[in-house]
């Protein structure tokens, strides 16, 4: 008989396997540790929304809006979107439930999948994973300052290195249509030298053609002017402000006035963590200031900044067991069950050990001591837990220790204190 076709992951999308997904928990929970110690709440949001959320915020000329969402029209005749970035919602969320009263700052996170419908490769999927954070209510520069000192607190504390915060500043709409006229100027002068895609977009928002993915494009744009010499008095100072505390903490800080970013809703503050450790695809993390946002989506006018770190990107960049001090995802116990009455007796036992807090697999589908042991050594548990006739006729079981082969019996009833005997002497060996 033919074989079924197997079905295989969408292009761009991965599973996450058991042996990573320690990893991702490790790395999610430090995020949440961090976080809070700078009064962080969570947030979560749904994973789609309305397409106009997204459109009005990141901005119809951007290439997520023109050509990157998972856009469909939901049986009641709506156009709804997978969202391809965490922001919007978070600021539609913060709007809907009036999070700005008592008025003050609010500080949420988020963690969850992101949908972009652009060309895979290396570092960038159609599904991938972020890990978020808004501040609400303040344009004081130490905020920003703040913000990129906790995502470097996280990064330090996974150990993450290698590491470079590129910043700039986009201005504000007071001194941004005058850089924004300049580069039109240059721009239009060079239309030949620029993709498609841009040439139809510079009236729009010439600012698009300095984030451009072209390699002709980013060729043209090289000698582009730039907006540090167009900045405002008081994006300048803003700039500097939140600057001094990253350079007094000796954060490796580099400007780049080309930054744009790929999102059209910041002004002033811009920045990218890049990692010299990844390919092409360098920027671990993005963010920046989106001071207007709010107000266009209809809430209250109210400064806002944030940043969103890529998941698969950091997990490569992670040593999750050296950093971590975590041993592998392995059982304490395995239980080999030789007669029927041990399997019966194996979920008392099993339950009774899990409510102790040992982690504990058992073998299916019988077999003989060879086959099971076999087993046993593959979960790479620590103990083995034999359960045979004479152990069921003397109500113990024999705990064989899996590196050093030693075995040892004990009562059924003191199975816990005595594995807490055993795993106790087995750390005193091995500080890890
Ligand atoms: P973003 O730069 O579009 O910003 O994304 C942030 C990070 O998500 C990137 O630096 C990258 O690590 C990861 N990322 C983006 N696209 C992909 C992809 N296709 N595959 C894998 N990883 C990807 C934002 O999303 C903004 N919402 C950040 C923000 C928050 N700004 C203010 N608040």
């Amino acid at each position: 008989m033919a074989r079924e076709e197997i079905l295989t992951n969408v292009k761009g999308v991965k599973d996450i396997l058991p042996a990573k997904a320690m990893a991702w928990r490790l790395v999610e929970a430090v995020a949440q540790d961090i976080f809070e110690l700078y009064n962080f709440r969570e947030v979560r949001t749904p994973i789609f929304e309305r397409t106009e959320v997204f459109s009005r915020s990141i901005g119809e000329t951007t290439d997520i809006v023109s050509k990157e969402m998972y856009t469909f029209t939901d049986r009641g005749g709506e156009s709804l979107t997978l969202r391809p970035e965490g922001t919007a919602s978070v600021v539609r969320s913060y709007i809907e439930h009036k999070m700005y009263n008592p008025p003050g700052i609010t500080k949420l996170f988020y963690f969850g999948p992101m949908f972009r419908a652009e060309r895979p490769q290396a570092g960038r999927f159609r599904q991938f994973h972020q890990i978020g954070a808004e501040i609400f209510g303040s344009s004081d520069p130490a905020v920003d300052a703040e913000l990129v000192i906790m995502l470097m607190d996280f990064f330090s504390e996974l150990k993450v290195t290698g590491l470079k915060i590129v910043l700039n500043s986009l201005g504000c709409p007071e001194c941004r249509p005058s850089y924004k006229e300049a580069l039109l100027k240059f721009l239009k002068e060079r239309e030949t030298e620029l993709c498609d895609n841009c040439r139809t977009r510079i009236d729009m928002n010439p600012l698009r053609a300095l984030d451009c993915k072209s390699t002709l494009c980013k060729k043209t744009t090289e000698d582009a002017p730039t907006l540090d010499n167009y900045l405002c008095g008081e994006c300048k100072d803003h700039f500097n402000g939140m600057r001094r505390p990253l350079l007094d903490l000796e954060l490796p800080v580099i400007v780049d006035p080309k930054l744009v970013r790929g999102l059209d809703y910041y002004s002033r503050t811009a920045f990218e963590i890049t990692s010299e450790n990844l390919g092409a695809q360098n920027a671990v993390a993005g963010g920046g200031r989106y001071d207007k946002l709010v107000e266009r989506l209809g809430g209250p006018p109210t400064p806002a900044i944030g940043f969103a770190i890529g998941m698969e990107r950091l997990i490569d960049l992670v040593d999750i067991d050296s950093t971590m001090h975590t041993t592998a995802n392995v059982p304490d116990v395995f239980m080999l069950l030789m007669n029927d009455e041990a399997n019966e007796q194996a979920f008392e036992i099993a339950h009774r050990l899990r409510s102790f807090g040992y982690k504990v697999d058992r073998s299916f589908d019988g077999g003989n001591m060879k086959r099971q042991m076999k087993k046993a050594d593959r979960s790479g548990a620590r103990f083995a837990l034999i359960l045979g006739d004479e152990e069921i006729l003397s109500q113990t079981a024999t705990l064989r220790d899996m590196v050093t082969g030693v075995q040892k019996k004990a009562a059924l009833n003191d199975l816990p204190e005595v594995l807490d005997d055993l795993l106790g002497e087995q750390e005193n060996v091995d500080p890890n």
